[in-house]
């Protein structure tokens, strides 16, 4: 059989020809077609979203040329696939339904020819059950205290979303203090049980498989912690386990009626929808996690039924499709204007990297194209503070999501403006910078001398035609929280099509869990090993050095 090969199709080389034709022009050229915005923004008024992304370097044959490509990679067709069960995620034989677990319309999905729909609504009665119970004070520590604070122990998927989420919504919290443990650095777990009263302490340990080291390691410590203090008996009120794998669960020494499950059909890094969220529930309310599942439920309805050219996700993931392969663009920044999501950008990295991060295609051959990204990025205005320069100023071309929200929940004097003329500005000058004659113009009326404005004008010029879509919500809801994750979630899944990887497994991260085990002995005996000359050495001044 022949090799696929993406590169040759007539959709990248029409691409690759027009690339070659408007990689010089400038966003200022773009904008003199006064109706730019309307022609390259979407606006979705039931969730209250204005998606501009007139500041890109493309007009209509570039649109028109990228929305062939996704066409002919199929993407609604796979995405079809997704939401209906199919084992797409092929790898692990495994479907890939994070959809079906915030399915509000609640249409059957089978799987092995069961209705996955059942258990979810089972499992979600049960969240809503005992979230509504720890708040009220219907389940009570061993000593008969009202819980105060939830320790979610977990890593990756099973740390960082429902982390983001009660972060970035917290100003709705209305239940229990929530902390988050994930490193196996003991520091991690240390710093959070000092605080901590483990008469009104409960711990969820979150972990899809219940054998990851850092979280097993955690959640033993934790349980040394209490049973310490309240003895063995104290586990069945302060231990709750959120896993795919009972019989691991119940040889930890958790009641199974403790356990909140859910399936191999939900990626770690998708895993926030389902009982992963219950500190979500607990932190907010279980009517707030569904407002925030409702919120993600539009965006799939939205992606599964518009046509590409209006669609958000499609259009998001087409734009850094041409950065990335056309205009060589390895990194994306995200950037959102509120606090409250500021671990919105290392939360996406696990999503992104991990679900792109590949080099084999479909067919198991080495791609000769880039793929995912590398994610990075912080909340405004302190990243205007560190490394905006090098976006503005430096080699690298680096293309910006900005997120903000016109309304946000909480009110403190002007901040929000303030906050927001940023938001405004610098999108505004990373797309058309700063001109020679503006930055002279500019000197002048400041009064600096002659010979001072020829030495300064190179350094102030900002040369501009950096690429921004501005994501704009009306407000930060659960539900529009819902919606953003959700938009995110289906970007990557169409650019992992149009790359032609399969986005759901993560076999880079599985070797590291193996090999960490076939270490550890090595570091807690003085046994000889056998790796290459440098571990082996570095291992060695470990050992003898260790106090
Ligand atoms: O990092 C790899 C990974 O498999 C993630 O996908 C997952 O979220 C994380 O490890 C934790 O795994 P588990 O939930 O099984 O403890």
């Amino acid at each position: 059989m022949n090799k696929f090969e993406l590169k040759n199709t007539p959709q990248w080389q029409n691409l690759e020809k027009h690339y070659l034709s408007i990689r010089k022009t400038h966003l200022r050229e773009l904008f003199e077609n006064e109706n730019r915005f309307n022609t390259f923004s979407i606006r979705e008024n039931n969730l209250g979203i204005t998606f501009d992304y007139s500041k890109n370097i493309i007009n209509s044959d570039t649109f028109k040329l990228l929305m062939e490509f996704v066409k002919t990679a199929m993407v609604n067709e796979y995405a079809k696939k997704m939401f209906s069960g199919e084992k797409i995620n092929w790898t692990e034989k495994r479907a890939v339904l994070h959809t079906a677990l915030r399915n509000r319309s609640n249409t059957p999905i089978c799987v092995d020819g069961k209705n996955v729909m059942i258990e979810i609504n089972e499992v979600l009665n049960k969240m809503k059950k005992f979230s509504n119970d720890l708040r009220s004070g219907e389940w009570l520590g061993v000593t008969g205290k009202k819980i105060t604070d939830v320790v979610n122990i977990g890593i990756g998927g099973s740390d960082l979303g429902p982390k983001m989420v009660c972060e970035a919504l917290k100003y709705y919290a209305v239940g229990p203090n929530v902390h988050f443990v994930s490193n196996i650095d003991g520091a991690d777990m240390y710093e959070v049980l000092k605080k901590l009263n483990p008469e009104t302490t409960l711990f969820i340990v979150a972990s899809k498989t219940f054998t990851t080291l850092e979280t097993i390691t955690n959640a033993l410590t934790a349980r040394n912690w209490l049973t310490v203090k309240l003895g063995d008996k104290a586990v069945k009120n302060h231990f709750i386990a959120l896993s795919t794998n009972t019989k691991k669960v119940i040889e930890f020494g958790i009641d199974e009626k403790n356990m909140f499950i859910f399936w191999d059909f939900v990626g770690g890094r998708y895993s926030l929808w389902s009982a992963i969220g219950l500190s979500i529930a607990c932190y907010l309310g279980f009517d707030k996690f569904v407002e925030f599942l409702e919120g993600a439920s539009c965006i799939d309805s939205h992606f599964l039924n518009t046509p590409y050219e209006k669609n958000i996700p499609i259009i998001m993931a087409a734009l850094g499709f041409w950065y990335n392969n056309f205009f060589g663009a390895s990194s994306y920044a995200v950037l959102p204007y509120s606090q409250y999501l500021h671990k919105f950008p290392v939360y996406l990295q696990q999503v992104d990297m991990e679900s792109n991060g590949k080099t084999v295609n479909f067919e198991g051959d080495r791609v000769d194209y880039e793929t995912g990204p590398i994610i990075w990025g912080e909340s405004g205005t302190n990243g205007q503070h560190s490394f905006y320069q090098l976006i503005h100023h430096g080699t690298k071309f680096i293309p910006c999501d900005f997120i903000g929200f016109v309304n946000p929940p909480e009110r403190v004097g002007d901040h929000h403006e303030k906050l927001m003329a940023n938001y405004f500005v610098q999108g505004e000058a990373l797309a058309f910078g700063l001109s020679k004659d503006e930055v002279i113009e500019n000197l002048r009326k400041a009064g600096v001398s002659l010979p001072d404005i020829k030495v300064l004008t190179p350094h102030k010029i900002f040369e501009g035609n950096k690429p921004v879509n501005s994501i704009l919500f009306d407000e930060l809801t659960p539900k529009t929280l819902g919606a953003l994750i959700a938009l995110y979630e289906h970007k990557i899944f169409a650019q992992g099509i149009m790359w032609r990887v399969n986005s759901f497994d993560q076999w880079g991260v599985e070797l590291g869990k193996v090999l960490a085990n076939i270490i550890l002995p090595e570091l807690k005996a003085q046994a000889d090993n056998k790796h290459d000359n440098s571990t082996k050495n570095l291992i060695k001044i470990f050992n003898s050095h260790k106090k």
